[in-house]
């Protein structure tokens, strides 16, 4: 594989599980104002987060490259109102989907066709992301302030469960 692009889907090992780490912590930010509903949205989307790296190590390996493991950034966002996260989180996605081209590209360069077609799926995965990210700051900016429909939109996002990546490699 092309030293470049190994580097980059290694440093995306990295970026992913950073992601979970930043996920987890927003989790963890509402489970503290008891809006549990919020907190197992982040909680299951950390553990997608997880997913995601984990498929990068094993693209890594059934290529025969070696997975290069970085320490993980402290989350150092900092959220003074239930509306911060989820701002954070809209952001972030924009991030990664500009990661995810980025590896795009250096694939494309070289031609290297499998990692684009593994890409694929991420690329697809990223609109959905920034989707779901936006859908959330829209609700809470339309019921958010509202605490009866606050109790709502927390019950409905208590209702979320995981399912496992639908790529499989
Ligand atoms: Fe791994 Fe939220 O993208």
């Amino acid at each position: 594989m092309d030293r470049k692009v190994a580097d980059l889907l290694n440093q995306q090992v990295n970026k992913e599980f950073y992601s979970a780490y930043l996920y987890l912590d927003m989790a963890n930010y509402y489970i503290d104002l008891d809006l549990d509903g919020f907190g197992n949205w982040y909680t299951i989307q950390a553990q997608e987060e997880r997913d995601h790296a984990m498929l990068f190590v094993q693209y890594l390996q059934n290529n025969g490259e070696k997975v290069t493991l970085e320490a993980i950034d402290k989350p150092d966002k900092v959220f003074e109102t239930p509306l911060d996260p989820l701002v954070a989180a809209a952001e972030h996605e924009r991030y990664v989907t500009d990661l995810i081209h980025k590896i795009y590209e250096a694939a494309y360069e070289v031609k290297d066709f499998r990692t684009m077609q593994f890409l694929d799926w991420f690329v697809k995965e990223q609109g959905e992301e920034e989707k779901n990210a936006d859908g959330m700051v829209r609700k809470y900016q339309l019921f958010g302030s509202d605490a009866k429909s606050l109790y709502l939109l927390n019950q409905e996002l208590a209702a979320r469960v995981y399912s496992a990546p639908s790529l499989v490699l």
